[in-house]
Parts: structure tokens; sequence; C-alpha cells
């Protein structure tokens, strides 16, 4: 599988293909610090082999936030020795940090933006980077990766929104993109040759009036010819767009742009490989091979491995994913895809996050802080005598599904699987009781469906028994409810 071979970065060896962008966890406290959580978390990505690591993202500078990972300083160098030491204790995988610098946000909705910054305040934001990746690189991690998407600093530069008229002039492409220019040539003579410079950036803006592929691909170019040593892909998560509740500081993921970077459960599959596969043909297309990585709601093994042989991307990138199960790597290198315990993309972890809550995953044991360690022996649950009794039925155009409760080890979960007419069955739902409700079907198909059950251990049961039902036309002669009637005056 191309998806288990290894990769060289600039000197750095990726035991596979497969890498956890950054997601933020707020586990670190106010303080910034690097502590036995945050430690945890990344250590358990390791023991599942993922490939390569992106710490969240982590401020180069000491503006007040909410609970951030900070590396503004060398105090916090120890923290991030001892985090990068721990996960490369605990198996193959490389570790970098993203580093971030962000403007600041009022709670009364006011958002400083990049047109007010001076000369010198962008001079120092261009030392700020380039002291912060010496630090990444004194730490001990593997590379460093340069935060340019969302709504933060560089990326604010690199946006159609840029509003500046100096060099950094936000009517010309080139003007965009010199600020990230700047980082990136400080970076560089901060960290060496030999040190890997990852970036993130939007491969589309997903805002009205902003950029989509065509300017990304070019500045995807621009990155490649400045030698960034891979290209990390994401969409949207703009302050443009995003919904301000009263009292609380903007936060970039409430609009649609937000929707767009973390794509919930009632979008397709890989709804932005087509990005990520437009980027890295044109950048090939100009004689470079830096490596492109995929990511937006990846998390079947077959199409993780189908975008790579398709050359659509090099790496694949999996955040909510990894979250929910940090072992998909050990477990499609066992051959046993079965048992990873799917994403449902329900968002409960980016709620989370806009609250500064500590950041979990909604299909992990009640209470724990951590994604639970896999325990293959020992027998998982198992249905009671005379089997699961799943059974379907259509109810207020949707199909109620109903069934036992699992015994033995401790459940956590039941996967439902669905399949539409004769297509293959796939994971559509995840729940912690057992019943469940299927709201997107239509009349004229037919469903079939099965259940699994896991434990806090990651062990599942055999699959339920399925049931098939035909899911009828709707009749619209029938009246519908009062309430819903609307009246024309
Ligand atoms: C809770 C949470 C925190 C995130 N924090 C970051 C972050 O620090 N930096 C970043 O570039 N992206 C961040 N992201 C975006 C993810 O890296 C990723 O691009 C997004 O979730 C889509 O990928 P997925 O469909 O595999 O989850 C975060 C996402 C979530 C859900």
């Amino acid at each position: 599988m191309k998806l288990l071979e290894p990769f060289a970065l600039n000197g750095m060896t990726i035991a596979n293909r497969v890498l956890v962008p950054a997601m933020v966890t707020r586990l670190s406290g106010e303080d910034g610090l690097v502590n036995q959580g945050v430690i945890d978390r990344y250590v358990r990505y390791a023991q599942g082999h993922v490939g390569l690591i992106v710490v969240e993202a982590t401020a180069i500078h000491d503006a007040k936030s909410g609970p951030l990972l900070r590396i503004s300083d060398d105090r916090f160098i120890p923290g991030h020795r001892e985090l990068a030491a721990r996960v490369h204790g605990a198996g193959p995988s490389k570790i970098v940090p993203q580093i971030i610098h962000f403007m600041k946000v009022a709670r009364s909705g006011w958002r400083q933006t990049i047109d007010m910054l001076a000369p010198a305040d962008i001079d120092r934001i261009i030392e700020q980077f380039g002291a912060a990746a010496g630090r990444v690189r004194a730490a001990g991690y593997d590379g460093v990766e340069l935060h340019s998407a969302h709504a933060y600093t560089l990326s604010s530069f690199l946006s159609r929104h840029n509003k500046r008229r100096d060099e950094y002039d936000g009517r010309t492409l080139e003007g965009r993109l010199r600020m990230f220019g700047k980082v990136m040539q400080r970076v560089r003579s901060v960290v060496g040759s030999d040190f890997p410079i990852g970036v993130r950036f939007l491969a589309e803006e997903a805002i009205k009036d902003g950029y989509g592929l065509p300017d990304a691909q070019r500045i995807g170019l621009r990155m490649a010819q400045m030698g960034v040593d891979y290209i990390s892909l994401s969409i949207g998560g703009k302050f443009e767009d995003a919904v301000h509740r009263p009292g609380q500081p903007l936060y970039p993921y409430t609009g649609y742009s937000g929707d767009k970077c973390m794509p919930g459960d009632w979008y397709p599959p890989l709804p932005h490989a087509h990005l990520a596969a437009g980027i890295k043909a044109y950048i090939n297309g100009k004689g470079f091979q830096t490596p492109i990585v995929s990511v937006g709601k990846i998390s079947d093994p077959s199409e993780a491995e189908s975008l790579l042989a398709e050359g659509k991307a090099d790496m694949i990138g999996m955040a909510r994913q990894l979250l929910a199960d940090p072992d998909w790597v050990r477990k499609v290198e066992a051959g046993r895809p079965e048992k990873i315990i799917r994403c449902i993309y329900c968002n409960v972890c980016k709620q989370l996050d806009e609250n500064f809550k500590l950041v979990t995953c909604f299909l992990w044991p009640k209470g724990t802080t951590q994604a639970p360690v896999e325990d293959e022996s020992g027998a998982g649950p198992h249905w009671p005598e005379g089997g699961a009794g799943l059974a379907a039925r259509v109810r207020n155009g949707a199909i109620a599904l109903t069934w036992k409760r699992a015994e033995g080890a401790e459940v956590t979960g039941y996967d439902v699987y669905r399949a539409e007419d004769d297509g293959t069955a796939k994971v559509v739902e995840a729940v912690k009781a057992p019943k469940s409700a299927d709201r997107v079907v239509l009349g004229g198909l037919t469903y079939r469906y099965h259940v699994m059950a896991y434990d806090a251990a990651g062990r599942h049961s055999p699959p339920s028994n399925s049931v098939t039902i035909a899911m009828p036309m709707p009749d619209l002669t029938e009246r519908p409810p009062a309430s819903s009637e609307t009246s024309h005056a």
C-alpha cells in the first residue's frame, strides 16, 4: 500500500504517508506550557504509528488568548524538548509544531487587521517567527510548520481581503505573497537548509470575494520556489464571515468558511480532495515535487489510498479521524481496517475548542481525556442470546432503527452501517444508545443496515443481523400538519 510507504522530506524519513494536522487541544493552560496532558495526547498518536505529527498551533508571541501552547520565549523550550523526546521514544513518528502569529480580537467584536500594522510591527513579527523556529530546532523537533492558513496573520497577508497598499499590497499577488516570503527567508536562515519547513495555507478562502484554486495554485508554486518542504492545505476558517456572539471574541469557524474548514456529517467524504489535486498538478507541471497534504473528511483507508495512487496527494491529513482513533495507521498496517473507530464528523471537538474547553472526542468513553488504548486480548462485546434483533421501520420520512444492547465488555458505542440499493455498506452514524434514525433517505430506494458494538478498548462485536427496508415514495396528496402550513396574505 502506498499509504504505508516511507517518505523522505528534506532529510527526515517519515514512516508512512499519514499526517495528523495541527489540532488545538486546550490541554495547555493559560501559561502556554507543555504539560502531561499535552504529552499524553501526542504520544498517543505516536503509539498509533502516525507518520508525521503536527503539534497544535503554538504562539510565537505573548498576545493574550485562551489556553494555547506557546514558544514565544526560551523558557518554553524545556517543555517542548520533553514533548519531542517522549514522542520519539514512543515509536517511529516524526513531530513538528505549527507556529502561529495571530492578531488581537476583542469581546466587542472589534478585531485588529493587518492594515493596522506599522512597518516596524511587521518586522517584529518576521523576527518572532525566526526566533520561534530557532527554539523549535533547539527543542529537538524534526521540523517546523508555518501557520499561514485560516484567520491568522500570515494568511491575512495572502488573502484577497488584504487592504494594505505598501510593499504588501493586497491588490497584487506578489504584494500578498511578500510577507510569507520574508518570514520563510528569515526562518530558513535561522534553522538552516537541512531542517524541514512545512507550511499550511488555504486552498480556498471560502468567503465572499476570497481567493479560490487559481490563486492557491500560484501561492503554492511560490512556496515551492522558496524551498518549503511540504505544503499542507486547509480551507476557510475566516473572520470575515464569523458570527459574533455578544460578549464573546469572534471565533473564525462559526460561519460558512468555518463549515468548510471542518466539514460536518452532512458533507460528502473528501469534499476538498480536488483542491489538493489541482494544486499538486499545477506545481508538478512547473517542475516542483513539493509534497502536498490533502485534508478534509478522509477516514476510509481505501479512499486515502486512492488519493495517493491516483496522484491527487502525496500525504493524507486526518484531524478528527485520528482524534477519534489514533490507532488508525496501526490497524491498517495489521490488516484490520474494520477495527477503526470511525469519525462521524459530529464536530463536538470543534464546539469544545470554540468554547475554550478541553478538546476530546464524542466517541471516547464518557469522562476520558485521551483516546482509549486498544486492547486486543479478551473478548469484545457480543450480542445477547437470540442476536441483536436489529429492526427498521419508516417513521416521519426517516428510517428508525432499534436493536438490543450488546453484552460483555463495557460497550461504549455502536457503529451503524448502511448500504443504499446494491452499494457497499459504510458507517453512517455512531451512537451511544441502541437506537438511531436515518433522516437522509429517499423514497424509491432500498436500504440495508447492520450495526456493530465496540468497547472502550476498541474491540468490536460481530455484525448484527442485517435488515433491508424499502423507503416508500411519499404520498403527495396527504396534507402537511397544520403547524407547517404557510398563509399567504
Ligand atoms: C478541534 C480542532 C482544532 C483545530 N486546530 C487547528 C490548528 O491549531 N491549526 C490548524 O491549522 N488547523 C486546526 N484545525 C483544522 C484541522 O487541522 C483540519 O484541517 C480540519 O479538521 C479538517 O480535517 P478533518 O476533516 O480530517 O478533520 C482544527 C480542527 C479541529 C476540529
